[in-house]
């Protein structure tokens, strides 16, 4: 059979990013370019200028993943950029990058939604994963537990009803002076601390999540006390987290009788969450995580997704327009 050729092309937040996939799974390049740097000083993602700097960087990463991938424009299949979630200048940028690529080479337009390309930056990885399984998505924008039925269908069993657990992790990080993105710098410094503080954990009755609560208890505990030990709160803060999420993730491995779990997002980058969930394989529970640099934002979960959807047919138009609240499933 003929290999297919994705272009995946990501540009939802503050990362332009372009990547070049063989058959759904194979990275032949994955280009990255952060705009972390520039949005740091203002201690979070600014869209007017996430949306300018795409614009400045979208060819120059394209041109490069085809180099990197030693294929020239001729040689790509379909072409996946996302359209949603995410922001809506950022996402217009890469969703008309490709449109007018598929326009100009003939070639097939395959819209991405974002959180599917989180889940299928697993298939990357674990090139033996197949659905169904469940996946525990958590990152800046979502936290939802997903049933993964098949490639292309998906029932969200659980989500967050206020913070994404990102932003939380994101919040924290701000108020104890840590700065963006905070994720990364909580892990980091968690590794130092004692997990010895008791926070708050809300477990709701159904397969929902709720974050503000932990995240105002961390924030109100380090304003009252400023000479608390950041190390200990940070891990006391990630403990009370991974909680919650193991325990929805093990209600819902109830509710389904499915045994596979595959995390997902930014935060499934989270070294003492990815501990806490491998110890879910003592109880016989299989356990699938994205690479770490797979784990944020990269257009080579977005092509791996767009494979999956050209197989199903699910050819987009020029018509396609972004959708910045686009749900998983829809
Ligand atoms: O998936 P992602 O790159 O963007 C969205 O699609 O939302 O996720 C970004 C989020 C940010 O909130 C960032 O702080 C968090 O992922 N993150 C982490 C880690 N690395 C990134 N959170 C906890 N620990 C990490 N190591």
């Amino acid at each position: 059979m003929k290999d297919i050729i994705t272009l995946g092309i990501e540009s939802s937040c503050d990362e332009t990013s372009a990547a070049i996939i063989k058959n759904g799974r194979e990275v032949l390049s994955n280009i990255i370019d952060t705009q972390i740097k520039i949005h740091e000083k203002y201690g979070g993602v600014v869209p007017e200028i996430a949306s300018r700097n795409h614009i400045e960087a979208i060819t120059r990463v394209v041109e490069n993943a085809l180099k990197e991938a030693g294929l020239n424009f001729k040689d790509i299949d379909v072409i996946a950029p996302t359209y949603g979630p995410g922001l809506v200048g950022a996402l217009l940028v890469g969703l008309s990058y490709g449109k007018a690529l598929s326009y100009a080479l003939k070639k097939s337009l395959v819209g991405v939604n974002h959180i599917e390309g989180h889940i299928a930056a697993n298939y990357i990885t674990h090139k033996d994963l197949e659905p169904p399984f469940l996946c525990m998505m958590t990152s800046g924008g979502n936290t939802q537990i997903g049933y993964v039925k098949d490639y292309c269908n998906f029932e969200v069993l659980g989500k967050t009803r206020d913070d994404a657990i990102g932003e939380a992790f994101d919040k924290v990080a701000r108020v104890i002076g840590l700065g963006y993105p905070g994720g990364p710098k909580i892990d980091k410094l968690a590794q130092e601390g004692k997990p010895n503080i008791e926070l708050p954990k809300i477990h709701l009755d159904n397969l929902d999540f709720s974050f503000s609560g932990i995240k105002t208890a961390v924030i109100n505990l380090h304003h009252k006390n400023p000479d608390i030990n950041k190390a200990d709160l940070c891990i006391s803060f990630e403990k009370t987290v991974s909680e919650v999420l193991l325990q929805n993730v093990l209600k819902a491995i109830e509710q389904t009788g499915v045994k596979k779990v595959a995390l997902a997002g930014g935060v499934s980058a989270n070294s003492y969450i990815r501990k806490e969930f491998l110890k879910l394989e003592d109880q016989g529970i299989k356990i699938y995580m994205p690479d770490l640099k797979l784990c944020t934002d990269n257009a080579a979960m977005i092509g791996a997704a767009g494979y999956y959807r050209f197989k199903n047919g699910d050819i987009s138009d020029l018509t396609l327009n972004a959708v910045p609240n686009l749900k998983l499933g829809e």
